[in-house]
């Protein structure tokens, strides 16, 4: 839950900001200046590198979280892993009562794959099945019938990527 509580409470800071600015422009300028700059970093799609079938280096320089990780792909906003995969989760968390399967349970992954091989699978499944439904989490490359507000923009950021590898990485 945290991740997602956290991007929800960052989101209402930011339209408070928003608000503060249009009342008082001159007080919270450079706040709202140093929001913006840290969101629109936060969804460009970092460069990297395919070797074989996965993404040796990490996105960012900060590890993954786990926990984080996995309360995005809990969340029926931001990852939306369950509606297609089932996934170990715990019991009391309400967004992992109904999983999908439309595809391989994740229970194992992360004995069976690579963290670079997690990785590649997240950031881009296309090119690991290039018929793949499963969306690309961190590319904004192939992609057909993009809307409006998500042209360019990744689902996931980079960071995100890293804490859903982190949590995969634990299904062992
Ligand atoms: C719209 C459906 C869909 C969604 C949403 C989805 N996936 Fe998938 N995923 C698939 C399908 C289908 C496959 C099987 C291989 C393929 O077609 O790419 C797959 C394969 C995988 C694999 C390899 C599993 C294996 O046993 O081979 C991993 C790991 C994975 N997905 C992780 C995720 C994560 C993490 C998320 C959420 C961030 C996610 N997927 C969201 C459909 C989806």
């Amino acid at each position: 839950m945290a991740g997602w509580s956290l991007s929800a409470a960052a989101g209402l800071a930011t339209g408070a900001l928003r608000s503060a600015l249009l009342g008082a422009p001159w007080l919270l300028t450079a706040v709202l200046l140093t929001a913006t700059a840290t969101t629109a970093a936060a969804q460009e799609v970092v460069p990297y590198t395919v070797r074989g079938d996965g993404i040796d280096t990490p996105l960012t320089s900060t590890p993954g979280d786990p926990a984080r990780g996995r309360a995005i792909a809990a969340s029926r906003q931001q990852g939306l892993c369950l509606l297609c995969h089932g996934a170990p989760m715990p019991e009391a968390l309400p967004e992992a009562r109904f999983q999908g399967n439309l595809a391989p349970d994740l229970a194992g992954v992360g004995a069976r794959y690579t963290e670079a091989q997690l990785r590649l699978r997240v950031v881009e499944a296309r090119r690991v099945h290039p018929g793949s439904f499963m969306p690309s989490f961190h590319s904004t490359a192939n992609l057909s019938r993009v809307g409006g507000a998500w042209q360019g923009k990744p689902i996931l950021t980079a960071q995100q990527v890293e804490d859903v590898v982190a949590w995969l990485l634990t299904l062992r």
